[in-house]
């Protein structure tokens, strides 16, 4: 979720510090400096040619990109970094005082020990994979009810039809909320978004104010409706209700719902049309993903591998950090490159091959981050992936893509997806 997206908005610069060859040492060299502009022409292709330089590059705003599967890897648990705190972030952002402030230095994902733990912890229990398997059902209800009627038409543009209203859909099930608010909370979460990327306008800056006033109230709505556990709350409200006593103020409580509703959002919607494209791109067994959940898992682990819809995550480093060599100097934005250390060589075997077969998945892959920020959604995102890839394979045995597939914007934060036009 952390974003400095490529694909959106126009770049903020970040403070610029000193360039770093003014103090390198004998052992270090700077980083070599890269402008946005080439990163965001064709991402995959100049990440590729400088991860094969160095181990990390300096953006041309001082935002310290980077790019090896092992430094990424390491950097996510490594105390010399940290996510950075929601009220600097505001702060930089030039963000008034008032409900979007507020929402950005209370969510968890901009939040440090010791508030971070108690700020996740509700919501991850909700979110484990238990409770997750026990909602496949409805998941796969919900869409299957996207697709019908889909039969009567030549062709779909899936990412309006289908990949957009899924996610919003799902969390309102799992927040005990009415399906009918989904569309209504899904076009404020696209408001408040782009507040959580570096890469956003200014301009922009009152929409983000409306939309985070409206979804935080609607957060408050929900906690005030869901009834208590020890009411006799039944289901997901009940349970959110409870979950939050005495463990959370108001104000905290309805920046995390706030903060689950936003991170499922626009993360799967480009996740459900990029899994789609590339199964249909590269010749899978499309038909197979009917009947064979193991398969369809293994399309959806390939697919966040080869093009994750979050391209990387933020931190910020509190010490100088040398890899390889090089050095990543101390007070500076670190750009943790996912759409970078999914394609290393070192780390994939032939890691440019969409191969859905593959043998060298990671157990913990990084398209959902590392650390104590993990994406606490993982489990929830698999499984609308997978119902989703079964879901239209069972109903559109000939699907096949209309046109070229289409590529993700952005090589960093959330990326995004237009459109993507299929026939059968
Ligand atoms: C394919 C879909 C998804 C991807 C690729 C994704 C990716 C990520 C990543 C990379 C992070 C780490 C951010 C950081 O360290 O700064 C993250 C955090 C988070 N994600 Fe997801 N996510 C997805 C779906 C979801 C869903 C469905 C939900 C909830 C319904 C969700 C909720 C969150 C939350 C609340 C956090 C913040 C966790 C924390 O700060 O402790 N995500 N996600």
């Amino acid at each position: 979720m952390g974003r400095r997206s490529g694909g959106r908005g126009v770049p903020i610069p970040l403070k610029r510090k000193p360039p770093l060859s003014q103090n390198p040492t004998p052992q270090t060299s700077r980083l070599p400096v890269v402008s946005h502009m080439e990163l965001d022409e064709n991402p995959h292709e100049a990440l590729r040619r400088w991860r094969a330089a160095a181990p990390a590059i300096e953006r041309d705003d001082g935002v310290c990109i980077v790019l090896r599967a092992d430094g990424v890897e390491d950097l996510l648990f490594d105390p010399r970094t940290r996510q950075l705190d929601g009220a600097t972030y505001a702060a930089i952002r030039g963000i008034p005082q008032g409900a979007l402030h507020d929402l950005l230095s209370t969510s968890m994902l901009l939040s440090n020990a010791p508030h971070h733990k108690p700020r996740r912890a509700p919501m991850s229990r909700m979110m484990s994979t238990r409770a997750v398997e026990a909602m496949r059902p409805l998941i796969r209800s919900l869409a299957e009810s996207l697709i019908d009627g889909f039969e009567d038409e030549e062709q779909v543009e899936l990412v309006s039809r289908f990949a957009a209203p899924l996610p919003p859909l799902v969390i309102s099930h799992v927040l005990g909320a009415p399906a009918k608010d989904a569309p209504e909370f899904s076009r404020w979460v696209y408001q408040v978004s782009p507040a959580f990327s570096a890469a956003s306008s200014a301009q922009d800056i009152p929409l983000m104010i409306e939309g985070a006033e409206n979804l935080t109230r609607y957060a408050q709505e929900l906690l005030d409706r869901a009834p208590s556990a020890a009411e006799g709350g039944a289901g997901l409200s009940g349970l959110l209700a409870s979950l939050f006593v005495g463990e959370l103020s108001q104000a905290e409580a309805k920046a995390q719902l706030a903060t689950v509703i936003l991170g499922g959002s626009d993360t799967t919607r480009t996740a459900i049309a990029s899994v789609v494209a590339l199964t249909l791109a590269n010749g899978c067994p499309w038909n197979d993903f009917a009947s064979d959940p193991e398969l369809t898992a293994a399309a959806v682990s390939e697919a966040l591998r080869f093009d994750p819809p979050v391209g990387s995550v933020p931190r910020f480093s509190l010490e100088d950090i040398v890899l390889d060599g090089f050095i990543i100097p101390a007070g500076r934005m670190v750009s943790l490159s996912t759409l970078s250390a999914l394609r290393d060589p070192d780390r994939f075997a032939d890691p440019n091959r969409f191969d859905i077969h593959r043998a060298d998945q990671p157990r913990w892959p990084i398209a959902f981050g590392g650390g104590v920020h993990r994406c606490l959604g993982e489990a929830l995102a698999r499984a609308e992936l997978e119902e989703c890839l079964m879901a239209l394979s069972r109903r559109f045995p000939t699907m096949r893509l209309m046109g070229p597939a289409p590529r993700l914007r952005g090589y960093s934060g959330i990326r995004g997806v237009d459109e993507l036009r299929v026939a059968w």
